[in-house]
């Protein structure tokens, strides 16, 4: 196990620290190339780059458990099983449990193409619940269309197999994307990748520059993607992803006493993440529109009620923690946020009644350098953010 390669080269003790002669351990290069195509499996509307947690984790011991309570679309999650940790991840959002628990799976393309194709075939329970208007006619082609709801209703029906659950992620990364010129690697219409249109613009976009949706096969797009990412997935371990809200008190199963813990919450400002995935969303029984109310969401609101609400995860997570457990954050702010996120996160940190003791603060680096979760959603943004890494430790 990797692990165990790289537990060989660190004395135990240094893991207690944060900065070690481990750091600069090249642990991406005991990786074998291949096994970090399943993380791309699916784009998310804000994620970090794996070099990020992987770089945290390094240094953890064969059997430290790792918990992500803002898993998105699983980094920290596929980065541990990269490493053979066991780890835990959480999201109230369905699409980035979704798209987590594709990564935790172990199966070969096969066994999943053959489920798509059983499902295709069998017309038995299929309600025929196509969603109609100029979008839709527009965004898809329409036997393209029909077969993608035909997958979707089966999959939101029973979504308990490995097959399924790989047939799920690969489809939440091929629903939308740019066409090609002659090779097709995305179901929709021309569309950015990483975050879904709405409507309206999209329809003004297509019209304007007179694009038609192209007829593809689903099964040819499943067949391709299951090739590439589940060719050579790494071991299993013992790994799970949860649909929660991390403010509320986790269930008695989350008691691992987790001994890391990597994770970026939402950013000050990102009130709401589904709308900007709104097509994924709707893959896994959302509205067939995006929904603009903002509900109960932690980052909107007052950067009062954010600190107080963060302070809350913050004290979850240290009921379910080791004595000396490490907390890495990686945050920051819209560009159009006024207040000063450095000072919420600490705040957050210190108001939590748990013993989380921040060790340093760090700019995550420049934005030239890949290393900011920013870079993966700018061209919705436009603008460049701020971002840092906390550091903290569990004092007792
Ligand atoms: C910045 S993203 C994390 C991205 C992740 N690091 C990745 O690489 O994909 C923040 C995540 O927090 C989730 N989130 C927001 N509020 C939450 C809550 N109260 N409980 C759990 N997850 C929440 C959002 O759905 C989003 O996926």
């Amino acid at each position: 196990m990797l692990n165990e390669k790289i537990a060989r080269k660190i004395n135990p003790k240094e893991t207690s620290n944060f900065s070690t002669e481990a750091d600069h351990l090249d642990v991406l290069s005991l990786i074998p190339k291949k096994q970090f195509t399943l993380n791309a499996i699916a784009p998310y509307y804000t994620m970090f780059p794996i070099q990020f947690p992987l770089d945290k984790l390094k240094i953890a011991a064969p059997n430290d458990w790792v918990l992500d309570p803002f898993c998105g679309r699983g980094t920290t999650i596929y980065a541990s099983r990269l490493l053979g940790l066991k780890s835990i991840g959480i999201d109230k959002d369905p699409v980035a449990v979704a798209i987590t628990k594709a990564k935790l799976i172990k199966i070969t393309p096969e066994v999943i193409i053959r489920e798509c194709e059983k499902i295709l075939s069998n017309d038995e329970n299929f309600t025929d619940n196509i969603p109609k208007g100029e979008f839709w006619d527009l965004a898809f082609d329409n036997d393209t269309l029909a077969q993608i709801c035909k997958i979707k209703e089966s999959l939101l029906n029973d979504c308990k197999t490995d097959a399924r659950i790989g047939l799920r992620g690969i489809m939440l990364g091929a629903l939308h994307g740019p066409t090609g010129k002659k090779i097709q690697s995305y179901l929709s219409n021309q569309m950015p990748r990483t975050y879904t249109t709405k409507p309206g613009s999209a329809v003004r976009y297509w019209i304007k520059h007179n694009y038609t949706p192209k007829k593809i096969n689903v099964l040819d797009i499943v067949d391709k993607r299951a090739r590439r990412y589940y060719e050579d997935v790494p071991k299993k371990v013992n790994s799970q992803a949860y649909l929660h809200d991390a403010r509320k008190i986790f269930p008695k199963k989350f008691n691992k006493k987790f001994r890391w813990i990597v994770t970026s919450p939402p950013y000050l400002g990102m009130n709401n993440y589904s709308t900007n995935q709104w097509l994924r969303e709707w893959f896994v029984g959302g509205d067939e529109k995006p929904e603009y109310a903002i509900k109960n969401n932690l980052a909107s609101g007052s950067p009062k009620k954010f600190e107080k609400e963060l302070s809350n995860v913050w004290r979850n997570v240290s009921l379910i923690s080791d004595n000396d457990a490490h907390l890495v954050i990686r945050f920051g702010a819209l560009p159009s946020t006024p207040y000063d996120f450095e000072s919420i996160i600490q705040k957050s940190l210190s108001y939590s009644g748990s013993e989380w003791q921040v060790e340093k603060i760090e700019s995550a680096g420049s934005s030239e350098d890949g290393q900011r979760q920013s870079n993966q959603f700018l061209s919705s943004v436009k603008h460049s953010m701020d971002e840092i890494d906390v550091y903290a430790r569990k004092v007792s």
